[in-house]
């Protein structure tokens, strides 16, 4: 377990004259879902890692865990929201509440503005829990905040604070669709909306950012199929033929997933990587390479197929712990056809010019999960791309170099930021003469609308999917 992913509530152990065991927290659910969003906040935990261990180790199920889920996510997408409005409620600045009151208030706030909760149970629910991990004096605060808070609805609080349409429309989204500014700038550009013109497709983006994905589950190749799936319950996804979804409840607790004969796995994850296996390449198509693997979800795939091609994959991570995630996604692949490498893809240990069909999703912004990753839109800055693009350059650059004359290259993000994606492309492919960037269109006939200017871009309000990015490139 990583240290972020660790939960802070540990049952004590029981044993001969140890400390007798933590008795169950009152409010179970709120109580989990407090300490996630504290550390969320505090120590940059992840909720979609820490909530199911401490549901887990507490033992929560049921509607107990559906609620301290929904109190976890839904508070944390909507959190810009319930800022604005909590700012307004508190006579000095929300900063300077200090931080173990303020996921009280947002958790107040999210029963109040956006759940089925009555009125006076959001209230009352949210400070006894209040008095009981910061105590009396602070759960008066809380008490306050939250009665300030109850007199309005959220469209009416949102009528009041956000900015006029016409005056500021960048800014009016943020607020209402609760999102940083800059990140809607970002989202209109890669949409290629003008402000000015009006930001109806920026504002059904957004919308789908605060609604809760399906899960998605891919049938591992030549190892299970839909049907698999679909005997337990899931329904066939709309494009993928190796995909089906769950309307909800636990993947674990699916036969095939347990036996790691299928995994979750966003559709466009699965497209992305399939259109790559689809390019038609002349002479041998035998050896493949995903230089970015970890945790392994696209290896998996690929895996499958090189191997019922009777070809061999090549995955390769640079961080020890997620190429050990790797070798457990390909494990008993068809024909074990993966070998799993702790390399650092920039500077490979792999020889020129070797693989017919190479894989680069790097690492990026991750602005296309915001659906999946609730904390993210807080967490990034504009500042991360000062770092990600000259890396997802120099990876994609050494993808190139280990490409066979006639190979193949995706290069491919979980963004879909201008600057790392087509960006990135043109300006590589613009400082060598070797490559030439192929139209996607004809490798994903599921989804032709998808693809723009020989890219393809996946959209959670069109698609259903994560914002994946894919470039699609023939090496000379
Ligand atoms: C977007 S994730 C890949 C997701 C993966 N393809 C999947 O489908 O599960 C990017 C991965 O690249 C890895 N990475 C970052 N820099 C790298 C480098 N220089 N060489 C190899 N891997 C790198 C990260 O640790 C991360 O696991």
């Amino acid at each position: 377990m990583t240290e972020r992913s660790r939960s802070p509530y540990r049952p004590t152990r029981r044993g001969r004259g140890g400390p007798a065991p933590q008795a169950r927290p009152k409010d179970p659910a709120r109580r989990a879902a407090y300490d996630v969003l504290h550390a969320v906040q505090s120590r940059d935990a992840y909720a979609n890692l820490l909530l199911p261990v401490t549901l887990r180790e507490r033992d929560i199920t049921g509607r107990d865990a559906g609620l301290a889920t929904e109190l976890t996510y839904g508070t944390l997408r909507r959190q810009g929201s319930y800022d604005a409005v909590l700012d307004a409620c508190v006579d000095r600045s929300l900063r300077s509440v200090d931080a173990e009151v303020l996921p009280l208030l947002r958790m107040g706030a999210h029963q109040l503005l956006s759940m089925d909760v009555p009125q006076h149970a959001a209230v009352s629910t949210t400070v006894d829990l209040a008095r009981r991990v910061v105590g009396h004096h602070r759960s008066r605060f809380v008490n306050a905040v939250l009665r300030r808070v109850s007199a309005r609805d959220l469209d009416e609080w949102l009528s009041v604070l956000a900015p006029e349409r016409d005056a500021d429309p960048v800014g009016r989204l943020a607020v209402v669709h609760s999102h940083p500014r800059w990140m809607v700038q970002a989202l209109a550009d890669a949409l290629g909306e003008d402000p000015a013109g009006g930001l109806a497709d920026t504002e059904r983006l957004l919308a789908a950012h605060n609604e809760r994905p399906r899960v998605t589950l891919l049938a591992k190749p030549g190892r299970a199929t839909v049907e698999d799936l679909t005997a337990e319950g899931a329904t066939p996804a709309r494009y993928s033929p190796h995909a089906a979804t769950l309307p909800e409840g636990d993947p674990g607790a699916l036969r095939t997933v347990r036996q790691g004969r299928a995994a979750v796995q966003d559709e466009a994850s699965q497209l992305v990587a399939l259109a790559l296996t689809r390019v038609p390449v002349e002479g041998a198509d035998r050896l493949w390479l995903d230089a970015c693997a970890g945790p392994g979800g696209k290896a998996a795939l690929l895996a499958g197929l090189v191997g019922q091609r009777g070809g061999r994959l090549l995955a390769g991570e640079v961080q020890p712990a997620r190429a050990g995630l790797v070798a457990r996604a390909v494990h008993r692949s068809v024909g074990d056809s993966a070998r799993v490498v702790v390399a650092d893809s920039t500077r490979p240990p792999w020889r020129d010019r070797g693989f017919d069909r190479v894989l680069v999703d790097a690492p990026c912004t991750g602005l296309g999960a915001l659906r999946r990753r609730p904390e993210a839109r807080w967490r990034r800055t504009p500042d991360s791309l000062t770092d990600l693009v000259p890396l997802q350059r120099a990876l994609l650059g050494r993808a190139l170099d280990a490409t066979r004359p006639g190979g193949v290259v995706g290069y491919v993000t979980c963004s879909p930021h201008l600057e790392e994606t087509r960006r990135v492309v043109t300006s590589v492919l613009a400082d060598r003469g070797d490559a030439e960037l192929l139209d996607a269109a004809p490798h994903l006939p599921e989804v032709p609308d998808a693809a723009v200017d020989r890219f393809a871009q996946f959209w959670p309000h069109r698609h259903g999917t994560d914002a994946m990015f894919l470039a699609l490139i023939r090496k000379h």
